[in-house]
């Protein structure tokens, strides 16, 4: 079970250093526009919003009359306001959150990996679509972190498939850094270490530098792979 309190306190603390360190997500957000800025949309709903990555990016490339963001962390909201002065803000679980409203765009750019019951809400945000309305879902595949996630024994990032819908597959991305604590100190800046909480102990962080030098080095430096994955819903028009 994914633990939401922890997932609110660890974005929180990270919002203010979020941006400069979330290289990947920013990767994420142009192309999940590119998926998608092929129509109209008049009203948009954001989940997940954060600093505003991909908000700025949607104010940008899309048209819209109408726009609603949601996070689990409060604090999103004065970052949101300044870019769509009067978007709709709610400090909500997406699990838990009500929507009583419908939209033509739901979309939500590295947010609903954090999700207990990813194809439920999947499928409630489906039902939240007009006809003819479009769900873009970024999330992240199998190779995902999978330096950190050996090391730790955290089972391997997996999605449900959602009826009709199509999904993409990224190639998988290497960052380099300096050192091992180079790529920890990564992780937590954006905040991505929501999922366990974890100590280091001295003899567990030298066990860590070791095995992460031995098996990620790469011309002098380590690296940490993203892999990105699109999901992208079209709910048919009615006739
Ligand atoms: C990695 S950040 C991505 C932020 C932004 N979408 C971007 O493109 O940079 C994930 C965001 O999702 C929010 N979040 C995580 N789980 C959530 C949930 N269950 N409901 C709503 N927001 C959630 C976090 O608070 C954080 O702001």
């Amino acid at each position: 079970m994914i633990d939401k309190t922890l997932i609110k306190k660890r974005f929180s603390k990270s919002l203010s250093t979020y941006e400069d360190n979330a290289i990947i997500q920013k990767i994420m957000a142009d192309k999940l526009i590119e998926l998608i800025n092929d129509r109209e949309y008049k009203s948009v709903l954001e989940i997940g919003c954060s600093t505003g990555i991909l908000t700025r990016k949607i104010k940008e490339k899309i048209n819209y009359n109408k726009y609603s963001a949601i996070d689990i962390v409060g604090e999103a909201c004065k970052y949101v306001l300044q870019i769509i002065n009067d978007a709709e803000f709610t400090e909500e679980d997406i699990e838990t959150a009500e929507i009583n409203e419908n939209y033509d765009l739901i979309i939500s750019n590295a947010c609903m990996q954090w999700c207990n019951d990813f194809e439920k809400t999947m499928q409630k945000l489906i039902s939240r679509l007009n006809y003819g309305g479009v769900l873009a879902v970024s999330v992240f595949a199998k190779e995902n972190m999978k330096e950190i996630k050996s090391f730790f024994n955290l089972p391997q990032s997996q999605h449900p498939t959602i009826s009709g819908a199509k999904v993409y597959e990224q190639e998988p991305i290497k960052i380099y850094f300096e050192s091992p604590i180079s790529v920890l100190n990564h992780i937590k800046l954006t905040g991505v270490n929501a999922i366990k909480p974890y100590k280091f102990t001295k003899t567990k962080l030298k066990e860590f530098e070791e095995y992460y030098k031995t098996n990620y080095s790469e011309n002098g430096k380590v690296y940490l792979t993203y892999a990105p994955k699109y999901i992208i819903y079209v709910k048919p028009e009615r006739y």
